[in-house]
């Protein structure tokens, strides 16, 4: 089925995504900040109870971060690196948290020594290194989720913890003189069940009474990210997301919820991005293969990493229109693991040849960020924002 741009930009916006497009080389990624603006404050329109801490890591271009600074956002922060990205970038540091459960000594010091005063944790020794490195800091437990299965890119299992694990956490935290703040959870990143927030905020609801047996008051959620951007499976509208969350929230805590943050990536910039490819090349692998190969100069190690396991479905535009076949999507490089789509295949035009472009839309997220070795020599994306 060809995707219909109206459908994900303005005409005005397309338009300058077009012109935009034809003054340069291919690869590259295109990103409208306007569109980033209008869904941060959709966002706060619709949960405005909640504190946005940007997650830097779906789409850390300087002009980004500068204009959610501007806008009032906070930002999570997953290492030094981006520690020291968005200190150069004037934000300050009581505007962010370290949202990383895996992170050495030496960086939980530099974390503190900026000024950093929020930490999230999911285990004893980490927990022990913030006691040390960033003494007296606000600390957030993470607790596993469930919703792995309709979660696009599933963030369970490497990170979170047990609600027995997150009391003991809880306990030893403010033992060791840190203050245990509230908990976090992420339920899983493009997250089409909006029940598994329910799931989390019930586990959150039962450590928040749990742990006043130890006289502490947990004081915040960190609802991580997981709202959806416009992909090919079909989602509900943030809206529909808020409404149902400050539900699940009334209902486990009353009208006197505790303070509330998220930390949206993926549904703040995805669909701020274009990502402009060429075909490089189209093959039929014997003389009577129905598959054509088509293949582009992105694949997933200069941009597309969130096709594995074709996670990810980009809608994909071309400019050809016609009568149309389906096809297996394959990258630049010399190796096979850069196989876009085969199991999904899409339909393309059967006059696309070597030199038109694919239009990736919504890849604003994710992308550029994964994009930063020079495997085979194909050099990391490149960001332009407009
Ligand atoms: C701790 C944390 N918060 C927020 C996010 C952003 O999630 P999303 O892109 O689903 O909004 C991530 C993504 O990896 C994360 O690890």
């Amino acid at each position: 089925m060809r995707v219909n741009v109206n459908d994900f930009f303005s005409e005005e916006d397309w338009n300058n995504v077009v012109n935009f497009s034809e003054r340069h080389e291919t690869p590259f990624q295109l990103i409208l900040t306007d569109v980033i603006k209008q869904k941060y404050e959709e966002l706060r329109t619709n949960l405005p109870y909640a504190k946005v801490y940007y997650a830097v890591k779906a789409n850390p271009a300087p002009e980004v971060i500068t204009m959610l600074n501007e806008l009032g956002s906070c930002f999570d922060v997953a290492s030094i690196y981006e520690l020291r990205q968005l200190l150069a970038l004037g934000v300050s540091a009581d505007r962010m948290s370290c949202g990383n459960t895996i992170k050495k000594n030496t960086h939980i010091k530099e974390f503190y020594e900026a000024g950093v005063r929020l930490f999230v944790t999911d285990s004893e020794s980490d927990l022990r290194n913030i006691a040390k490195a960033a003494p007296g800091s606000k600390v957030f437990v993470r607790l596993l989720t469930e919703g792995v299965m309709t979660a696009d890119w599933p963030l369970s299992r490497k990170f979170g913890c047990h609600p027995d694990m997150a009391y003991d956490l809880l306990v030893l935290a403010k033992k060791l003189g840190l203050d245990p703040y509230g908990l976090s959870f992420h339920v899983g990143s493009q997250q089409r069940d909006i029940a598994a927030w329910d799931n989390a905020i019930a586990k959150v609801k039962y450590l928040f009474d749990w742990v006043t047996e130890e006289g502490i008051k947990l004081k915040c959620i960190n609802m991580g990210g997981g709202f959806p951007a416009h992909y090919l499976e079909k989602t509900n509208s943030i809206e529909t997301y808020a409404t149902e969350i400050t539900r699940y929230l009334r209902e486990d805590f009353g009208d006197d919820f505790p303070e509330i943050i998220t930390e949206p990536g993926r549904s703040l910039v995805a669909d701020s991005g274009v990502l402009v490819t060429e075909v490089v090349l189209i093959a039929r692998k014997s003389r009577t293969a129905l598959e054509r190969w088509v293949y582009v100069d992105t694949g997933k190690f200069n941009g597309l990493m969130e096709t594995l396991n074709e996670s990810i479905k980009y809608p994909l535009y071309t400019v050809k229109q016609g009568l149309a076949e389906k096809c297996i999507l394959a990258g630049p490089t010399c190796d096979s693991v850069d196989t876009l789509y085969e199991d999904y295949q899409y339909e393309l035009p059967l006059n696309l040849a070597a030199g038109d472009r694919i239009y990736w839309l919504s890849t604003g997220a994710y992308t550029s960020s994964y994009s930063a070795v020079a495997f085979n020599g194909f050099p990391p994306l490149k960001t332009y924002v407009i």
